[in-house]
């Protein structure tokens, strides 16, 4: 069993800001009291209010922009307590910070197939940081051609396509997509990715990269395994610990797949990435 990481210091940051996004979710900017070296997309932190109106345990959240000044940008959307309590803070609260958290994305190169990156709802919040290092490079990899990225943004219906001009704005192609058909293509994240393939406006083959409810997921899984396409899935699964402690983040590994012989990996310090290869969804 791997050891927790070294990164688990609990620390206090403070709110510098707290907005409205899309119906139910905030953009919540906060300044550590910590520094830390560039973050790989896809790495979290644990969050809590300092006070009681938080639930005892942190929840945790992917980290949206890492911006110069050092502090962090987190876009959640409202789903219960912790959340709420979250959202209703404001600038100047104090908050629990344990992080970061988790592996990130792997080096997002420009020399393979172009990458589409399929988020549903707030499963979107590590492709901004994702595109970002991508276009600019990782690990002195090449950078990849913005004309070789597709985001693929599906939600229920317009109102949670949190933050889709920001998306839009980094330049990399973007696909719109609503259940409801409220904004966009009118269906779901993966039917928006088959449209793609049978317009031609994707090659057949691509890298997917996808965050988002467990069922889309599960069907991204699926279009990757049919068409034997390399596929990483950032899971949001429920957390206790975080740090590798409580096994509350179990995910159901591919027997002698990828990650052995281990029947279940940790969410928290195994994922939150992982490949579509070498886990099993929705059993
Ligand atoms: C690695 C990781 C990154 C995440 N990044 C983000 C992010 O960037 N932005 C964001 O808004 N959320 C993110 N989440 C999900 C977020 O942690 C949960 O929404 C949050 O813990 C809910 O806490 P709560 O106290 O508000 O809700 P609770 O009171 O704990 O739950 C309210 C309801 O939501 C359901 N629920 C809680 N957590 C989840 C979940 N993870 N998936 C599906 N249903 C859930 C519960 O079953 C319950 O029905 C992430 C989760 C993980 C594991
Ligand atoms: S959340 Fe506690 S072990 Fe992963």
């Amino acid at each position: 069993m791997p050891a927790p990481p070294d990164d688990t210091r609990s620390f206090r940051s403070e709110v510098v800001s707290v907005r409205a996004s899309g119906d139910d979710g905030v953009l919540l900017r906060i300044r550590p009291e910590l520094s830390f070296p560039p973050l790989r997309a896809a790495r979290f932190f644990m969050l809590r209010r300092a006070d009681a109106l938080s639930p005892a345990i942190p929840r945790p959240f992917s980290v949206y922009r890492h911006l110069a000044d050092g502090s962090l940008e987190f876009l959640i959307k409202v789903m219960g307590r912790g959340t709420r309590a979250l959202a209703d803070s404001r600038p100047g609260d104090s908050l629990v910070t344990v992080g970061p958290l988790g592996r990130g994305f792997d080096t997002l190169d420009g020399d393979g197939p172009p990458w589409v990156m399929l988020a549903g709802g707030i499963g979107s919040v590590p492709f901004y940081m994702g595109i970002e290092q991508a276009l600019a490079g990782m690990d002195g990899g090449a950078p990849v051609r913005s004309q070789d990225v597709t985001l693929v943004y599906g939600a229920a219906h317009a109102g949670f396509l949190y933050e889709l001009e920001a998306f839009a704005a980094l330049g990399v192609r973007t696909v719109a997509a609503t259940d409801d058909g409220s904004f966009g293509f009118h269906g779901n994240v993966v039917q928006a990715l088959v449209a793609q393939w049978q317009a031609d406006r994707l090659p057949a083959e691509v890298r997917l990269l996808a965050c988002g409810p467990e069922r889309m997921m599960a069907a991204v899984a699926a279009v990757a395994r049919e068409r034997e396409l390399d596929c990483w899935l950032s899971l949001e699964t429920l957390m206790g610990c975080g740090v590798g402690i409580c096994n509350g983040c179990a995910v159901e590994t591919v027997p002698e797949g990828p990650l052995g012989a281990w029947p279940v990996a940790k969410c928290c310090i195994d994922g939150p990435v992982f490949s579509a290869a070498a886990i099993r969804l929705g059993h």
